[in-house]
């Protein structure tokens, strides 16, 4: 299969909406950016279509699907009940980065949620996104658009590398805005239960919907608990970069120390090493390959960078990856899961 690839940023990108709209309609497969990290799209209603999504990805079908949808309205469609504290989350963070797992209306197909009876929606704050899902009238269900077990895209360019040849088109909308995904909260039980940790924090939750709780399955800071987490696809490897990844966490002066021996010794073995610092830490780094994800203590900064930096050190082919440790704020809690996800929790205090 020939993937298109259609700049939706230039001028007279009508045609490009109508054409991506024609193959949603048809069952086909398209990719588009929305705010958090780039979207592989097909219909979610459309049990063919998930399978094919399944198909390019290389994900296990057990492994459910958002549905994003462009109007809160459609919620109703959508979900079988909707209790009153969805529709105040929607009022206060649609269209946005956050994920509402309830009840599914009998239309949806099981193969989106992959067997369950529950399904994830979600309105994007992606003018791209939002046209599409609008001009093609589809609800859209989208993973991120990477090969499974991959770094999510952050740029047309991840999305062509890992899906080229598999999918039907990708609208390129340049660099998403956050570059992590959506908070997940599951409102299925009496209190909310966030499922995945994301731009919109626990207590921004919290304010609009009293309580809320954190599934323990996240939090915990090892690979070897039992606890199995209640979205399917948070208990995967996931993000992961092709070399192995190790954070190091510590004082500044510790962590350049411990790296700087580690950079010296890959060296004389002929290995590369790649750092994953800040804009502040950078400069301390003795040889290596050094990349600032950006200003520490600027967490949407280094959530934005994070993914762009793992993929390009796949593309510099480095053997060892060494990243800085981020517990920085409330959003550090997001950036660290996907990091601890993708180091397969290898942590390395100093
Ligand atoms: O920001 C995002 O959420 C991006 C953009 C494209 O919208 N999408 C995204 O999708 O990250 P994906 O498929 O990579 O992650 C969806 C997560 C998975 O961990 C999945 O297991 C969980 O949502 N999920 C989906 N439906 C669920 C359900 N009914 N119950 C529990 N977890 C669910
Ligand atoms: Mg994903």
């Amino acid at each position: 299969m020939d993937t298109k690839v259609r700049n939706v940023m230039e001028e007279d990108s009508e045609e490009y909406y109508r054409e991506a709209s024609a193959i949603l309609q048809a069952g086909g497969l398209v990719a588009f950016p929305t705010e958090t990290v780039y979207g592989l799209g097909g219909n979610g209603l459309d049990s063919q279509a998930a399978k094919k999504i399944y198909g390019a990805k290389g994900r296990p079908s057990d492994n459910p699907l958002i549905i994003h949808i462009g109007n809160k309205a459609h919620l109703t469609e959508l979900v079988s009940e909707v209790p009153d504290v969805a529709w105040n989350l929607a009022d206060a963070f649609w269209p946005g980065p956050l994920t509402m797992i309830l009840p599914k209306a009998e239309k949806v197909p099981y193969s989106t949620t992959g067997g369950l009876d529950t399904v994830a929606i979600r309105m994007p704050n992606h003018p791209v996104a939002l046209r599409l899902l609008e001009e093609s009238g589809i609800f859209i269900a989208a993973p991120s658009a990477n090969t499974s077990g991959r770094p999510s895209p952050t740029l047309a360019s991840h999305v062509y590398e890992d899906l080229n040849g598999k999918i039907d088109m990708i609208l390129d909308g340049g660099m998403v805005e956050l570059g992590l995904e959506s908070t997940i909260v599951d409102l299925t039980e009496k209190i909310p239960v966030i499922l995945r940790p994301g731009c919109i924090s626990k207590e921004m939750l919290e304010k609009v919907a009293g309580e809320v709780t954190v599934d323990p399955a996240i939090l915990q800071a090892d690979k070897n608990s039992t606890r199995p987490p209640k979205a399917p696809g948070m208990k995967y490897k996931h993000y992961a970069p092709k070399a192995e990844l190790t954070i190091v966490s510590g004082t500044q002066e510790k962590v350049w120390a411990w790296i700087n021996e580690k950079i010296a010794e890959n060296e004389k073995q002929g290995l590369r090493t790649g750092i994953l610092a800040t804009d502040e830490s950078a400069s301390g780094y003795c040889g290596g390959i050094v990349r600032s994800v950006g200003a520490r203590g600027e967490a949407g900064q280094i959530a934005r960078g994070l993914y762009k930096v793992l993929r390009e050190f796949d593309h510099l082919q480095v053997d060892y990856i060494f990243a800085e440790s981020f517990e920085t704020d409330e959003m550090g809690a997001a950036i660290m899961n996907r990091l601890l996800k993708a180091a397969g929790y290898a942590v390395e205090k100093v």
